[in-house]
């Protein structure tokens, strides 16, 4: 059995690969217009790939399906609820697949082992890439950035719609709140419609908040979290925290707060981020925080918390009280900070 674990440990990244080539050949969009289960000959005609690779496609659909991104019956290939994920008009998680596997990032997995042999900060991306931190190369890399704000929107997509119907009463008796971090603004939009109410404000860098989503929905602002937080009673931090190292939250965490303060209405932080869990009984959730937690770690020098790292930092950055929301939406759980 031990020979098992070594050897699929081994490969995994032909589970990665197979996946990229399956958004690549736009696979899930194929089986969703044919409209019902899908023939391996339909699938190779549409694609079109050559009569002498169909049964090659064949055998990559097996291992898809095996993996639980598609459904096979004798009629044919279907969607499951994982691959209606990746579809563009679903979630569109095909963009984050496309950022994962970036060729000219993925690369600097196979030097991990260098990052322990130094002393000091520097992250693997820093190391292989002359000292360029994270948001530098997003910024520098336009089509990098790019593929970066899409997967997040994805995210954003897949799990938005699950948090306002599972927590609708977190945004209750708020008057405006802005979205720290919010990217091309997918979540404050999401946030905006649903409580027309809520003045919304989308808060990002200047080259991210160039690309932004035009909507009347929010306002949008540029600038720079450690600096100046628009005043709001609410502070959303999406996906924000999981960033930065201990220090750097306490500073956003601080900030946000003497933005509520100053704001004289109350209020409250609502963080969505990881919390590991290693007593979790979902395994493959376990498994996909650990995964995040080491990319963190090796492309922005950052980390995902445990429960009592975030209350540690949530107490450090001076706030009264906090609570965890139960239920996960993926991997990500919800926490409100109170002043
Ligand atoms: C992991 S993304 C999260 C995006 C969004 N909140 C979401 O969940 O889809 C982090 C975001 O923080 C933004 N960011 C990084 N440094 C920032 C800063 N100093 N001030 C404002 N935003 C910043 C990035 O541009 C990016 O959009």
């Amino acid at each position: 059995m031990e020979i098992t674990i070594i050897q699929n440990l081994n490969l995994s990244y032909i589970r990665t690969f197979a996946l990229r080539c399956a958004v690549d050949l736009d696979i899930t969009g194929r089986i969703q217009a044919y409209g019902r289960p899908m023939p391996l000959n339909e699938l190779a005609r549409s694609i079109p790939i050559p009569r002498e690779k169909e049964s090659m496609l064949g055998r990559l659909m097996t291992l898809l399906v095996n993996q639980g991104i598609f459904a096979q019956s004798e009629a044919g290939y279907q969607l499951t609820t994982a691959s209606q994920l990746i579809l563009t008009e679903g979630s569109n998680m095909g963009a984050n697949v496309r950022f994962t596997t970036y060729a000219e990032v993925i690369k600097i997995w196979s030097r991990l082992s260098e990052v322990f042999k130094e002393s000091g900060e520097q992250t693997l991306l820093e190391k292989v890439f002359d000292g360029k931190k994270f948001w530098e190369f997003t910024k520098e890399k336009p089509e990098y950035g790019k593929l970066f704000d899409d997967a997040m929107a994805s995210l954003s997509n897949a799990l938005m719609r699950g948090l306002i119907a599972s927590y609708p009463h977190i945004f209750d008796g708020l008057n405006n709140l802005v979205d720290v971090g919010g990217g091309t603004g997918t979540a404050v939009k999401f946030i905006a419609e649903a409580f027309p109410k809520l003045r919304c404000t989308l808060f990002d860098l200047p080259h991210v908040i160039a690309k932004a989503l035009k909507s009347e929905s929010f306002d949008v602002v540029e600038g720079d979290m450690f600096e100046k937080i628009p005043p709001a009673d609410a502070i959303f931090l999406k996906n924000i925290l999981h960033d930065w190292n201990d220090e750097d939250c306490i500073r956003i965490l601080k900030r946000s707060k003497e933005t509520i303060e100053s704001n004289n209405n109350g209020g409250k932080v609502i963080v969505v981020d990881i919390i590991m869990d290693f007593e979790s009984n979902d395994p493959k959730a376990t498994e996909t925080t650990l995964l995040i937690d080491i990319f963190m770690m090796d492309l922005l020098g950052s980390k995902e918390r445990s429960k009592q790292e975030w209350h540690d930092i949530i107490i450090r950055a001076g706030y009264s009280d906090y609570k965890i929301y139960p239920v996960q939406l993926g991997v990500n759980s919800v926490i409100e900070l109170y002043l």
